[in-house]
């Protein structure tokens, strides 16, 4: 493993020992101090963060590590200097970059240009991160992953597809239920079904609520990711069934909501789901570090 990209890159030995380490670093954080002693992180944001970005300056801190934020969010990179200019001048001083992007060609340009590893904290494609902290925390409600049967329903996005490839390596099983035109990316969609194929999990797609059966967790993300300039009054007269409800968790016998946050309660999902309590949205919160900070100890630590 060389950067975090994608979680599609990921073989499942290496997912399932990302995760395992994520948990180790967890109850044993005293044996991580140094895990990255002397060791330089940039980020590089191009939008909006809390989670991430303070998890990230918060984890790399607990593991003796430092790291500088560059506030990229007054224009793209590549505007006062190429993406390639950005990655090989950082890579002269640091020893990772993590960035979040508009396009997902930023960070593979960073990855190329570079010379230290690269971890993708949000582009408009993906968002493993995420997907790691997501899995750690259902496997800390459910012993075994693969038979755990999580929903998403809402806007097919770069959450989405980061759930797809996890869930696919995972073998698990995935419905994905999206109004029709906010499907997951086609490629996207091929791939994890070759991959869930392959790993005995299964991945559903469909623009029927009804289709959503007998469910251990709904997920749910906002319906307007950043970036997309849709209209919020159009796009909730489209997405208004989709919303999870607490009709829809009793309905499909759920107990566990998912929301990456940050949430729009009362859009995607009301807010007696959001804060009910079955939501475990401060559970994969927290996990954000925990699963960055196995990334970063797997990429770095000597
Ligand atoms: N879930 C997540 O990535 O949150 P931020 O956008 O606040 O980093
Ligand atoms: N899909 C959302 C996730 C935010 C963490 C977005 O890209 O804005």
């Amino acid at each position: 493993m060389n950067h975090l990209l994608s979680i599609k890159d990921l073989s499942q030995s290496q997912l399932i020992e990302l995760l395992q380490l994520a948990k180790e670093i967890k109850s044993n954080p005293k044996q991580y101090r140094n895990a990255l002693d002397g060791k330089s992180v940039v980020m590089l944001f191009e939008k909006p963060s809390l989670r991430t970005r303070v998890s990230f300056d918060i984890g790399i801190n607990k593991l003796g590590g430092h790291c500088l934020y560059l506030d990229q969010q007054n224009g793209a990179l590549g505007k006062r200097e190429p993406v390639s200019d950005f990655a090989s001048n950082i890579s002269c001083w640091a020893d990772a970059i993590v960035a979040r992007t508009f396009a997902h060609s930023t960070i593979e340009q960073l990855a190329e240009h570079g010379t230290v590893p690269v971890i993708n904290a949000l582009s408009d494609m993906y968002h493993p991160c995420q997907g790691l902290a997501d899995f750690l925390t259902l496997s800390e409600h459910f012993e075994d992953l693969s038979k755990v049967k999580l929903a998403y329903v809402g806007d097919g996005n770069n959450v989405t597809h980061s759930l797809m490839y996890g869930a696919a390596i995972l073998g698990a099983s995935l419905t994905v239920i999206c109004p029709q035109g906010h499907f997951p990316d086609g490629q996207v969609v091929v791939e994890a079904q070759a991959l869930a194929a392959k790993h005995g999990g299964e991945l559903l797609l469909s623009s029927d609520i009804n289709d959503l059966k007998q469910q251990d967790a709904i997920y749910t993300d906002t319906w307007i990711s950043m970036g997309d300039n849709a209209e919020l009054a159009d796009i909730k007269a489209k997405f208004g069934p989709y919303q999870v409800t607490s009709e829809l968790m009793q309905q499909t016998g759920a107990n566990y909501f998912m929301h990456c946050l940050p949430a729009y309660r009362g859009v995607e999902a009301t807010a007696e789901v959001v804060d009910g309590e079955g939501s475990l949205i401060l559970h994969q919160a927290e996990n954000r570090m925990h699963a960055q900070n196995a990334v970063l100890v797997t990429l770095l630590a000597d």
